[in-house]
């Protein structure tokens, strides 16, 4: 059997965790919003017409801060279409996913659902069709005390308190020839440190994310983020990435490697910032909000039906089912978010439900946990404290794309107030079990409270409406802890979780 060895540090911290690595997303698409988190005639519906069965999945979840409504969807939004009396709202035709939309959610409902599940609303604005007013008029309308116009039509609407939301996209993927109102680097960049500048006059405590680049393979990836952040610098905090991943060709070892890809975006974009920094001679260092990542298997929806004439409401569009497979990558992706925690501050798994999502719904009857759902909920709820990098000895394996990859990955989370941690672990191959040595003897830990793990004799497997059980979590069996030494078999294709107390 492959064999690897694992020591860490206590001293090495990458950073304390923030929780709202642990973000998710949800946009106006498809069936995210309708027929996803909001239908008024489901059986578990409350009074404002939301799920109760996703509301109990989402906490299950673990997801933090939620980023709203989009997304390409906001390049063309009215938010002013989205509040007041709802048998008011305008029907409209939303350009970028060429549906409509019956605007019965908008940002006091989703407020709302927000409160029902714990989350904190992260908010973008419109910079595709409209710009610094509008940007301006819903800051006022969300965050502004009884008083003023805008504040006081919150209250009139039923919204004494302000919503307070601290975290604010500025647009969305305008690098993106597919946006609404797509810019240059050069017109963006003017518009956002304007638009940046504004919103801070009226809050500087505001939290404001740049868009950085919609893909590393973006013909104008690194020249974007460069000529972004020289015009907008001190007036945002952070800099957004996006990131997708799917098995292209049958190639499953270059897939299982594509936290590699994410590992060179992340460093691409820190160098990139830290170099306007010196340029700029500023004393500020730029944040990463990783605000779109997940598995998506665009190129099959592009060739698919659902590309169509039809303006539909709340299409079934983007809605990927998910393997064993897809899973252990999106484990691995959130390893190595954490990984990088001391630069990338904030995270959004895209989406949360029904579009590209850990949690499916369907109308009028069944939600359900796809198999992507388990690391995510997992590693939400045992990370805790500080993340630690552990060093790892192991061989590694040939990929087409990515050449020489570890077999293993891992990253491990202390927290000294409960003395508790927690190691995760991927195995790259598809035909060894790994077992693996950990040297905890620095983590004070004296049991193994949980070991858990996703892998499958097919990687292939997933969970569907008719079988919504076929992937779940295991007991990761044999995981010894003794002498200070925790030694765990890692099955092949497999994420894996252990928790010591
Ligand atoms: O998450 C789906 C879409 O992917 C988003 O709307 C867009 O920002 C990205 O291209």
């Amino acid at each position: 059997m492959t064999t690897a060895r694992i020591s860490i540090d206590r001293t090495n911290v990458v950073a304390t965790i923030n929780r709202r690595i642990f973000g998710s997303f949800v946009e106006h698409l498809g069936r995210c919003v309708y027929d996803g988190i909001f239908e008024p005639d489901h059986p578990t519906a409350n009074e404002d017409g939301f799920r109760l069965d996703v509301v109990d999945l989402v906490k299950e979840l673990g997801s933090t801060t939620i980023r709203y409504p989009g997304g390409n969807f906001v390049s063309g939004y009215k938010w002013e279409d989205g509040v007041g009396p709802r048998d008011r709202r305008p029907v409209r035709r939303d350009l970028a996913w060429h549906s409509l939309e019956s605007n019965q959610v908008g940002l006091e409902e989703f407020g709302r659902w927000c409160e029902l599940t714990g989350s904190e609303l992260m908010m973008a604005v419109n910079l595709g069709t409209r710009g610094i007013e509008s940007a301006l008029d819903l800051l006022e309308y969300a965050n502004g005390e009884a008083g003023t116009a805008l504040a006081d039509e919150r209250v009139a609407n039923g919204k004494t308190e302000p919503y307070d939301i601290r975290m604010w996209c500025l647009g969305n993927e305008m690098d993106g020839p597919w946006q609404v109102g797509h810019m240059s680097s050069d017109d963006y960049g003017k518009i956002a440190a304007r638009t940046a500048s504004a919103m801070k006059t009226a809050d500087p405590s505001l939290e404001l994310v740049v868009c950085g680049s919609s893909g590393s393979a973006m013909p104008t990836f690194g020249e974007w983020e460069r000529v972004v952040l020289e015009h907008s610098y001190e007036s945002v905090d952070y800099i957004s990435c996006h990131a997708y991943y799917q098995e292209r060709n049958g190639d499953l070892a270059s897939y299982l490697a594509s936290s590699l890809e994410m590992k060179y975006f992340i460093d691409t974009v820190v160098a990139t910032a830290d170099h306007v920094k010196h340029k700029l001679r500023s004393k500020k260092t730029i944040q990463l909000s990783f605000d779109e990542w997940n598995i998506w298997y665009l190129d099959e929806h592009q060739a698919s039906e659902e590309v169509n004439d039809e303006w539909r409401f709340a299409p079934r569009q983007l809605e990927d089912v998910y393997s064993v497979a897809d899973a252990v990558v999106l484990g691995n992706l959130l390893i190595t978010l954490l990984q990088n925690h001391d630069r990338v501050g904030s995270a959004s798994l895209a989406q949360l439900v029904n579009v590209i999502a850990p949690i499916m719904t369907e109308p009028g009857g069944d939600s359900w946990r796809q198999s992507t759902f388990f690391p995510f909920s997992v590693t939400s709820r045992l990370a805790r404290g500080e993340v630690l990098t552990p060093r790892i000895t192991v061989d590694t394996y040939d990929t087409a794309v990515y050449g020489a990859a570890p077999l293993v990955d891992s990253v491990v989370t202390a927290d000294a107030e409960t003395g508790t941690s927690a190691v995760f672990l991927v195995n790259r191959s598809q035909t060894e079990s790994i077992e693996v040595a950990i040297d905890v003897s620095g983590l004070g830990a004296s049991v193994i409270t949980e070991a858990v793990t996703l892998n499958d004799a097919d990687p292939y497997a997933k969970n569907t409406l008719a079988d919504q059980n076929r992937v779940g979590l295991k007991d990761l069996t044999g995981s010894v802890l003794a002498d200070g030494t925790l030694t765990v078999t890692l099955p092949p294709v497999s994420w894996s979780a252990i928790a010591l107390g």
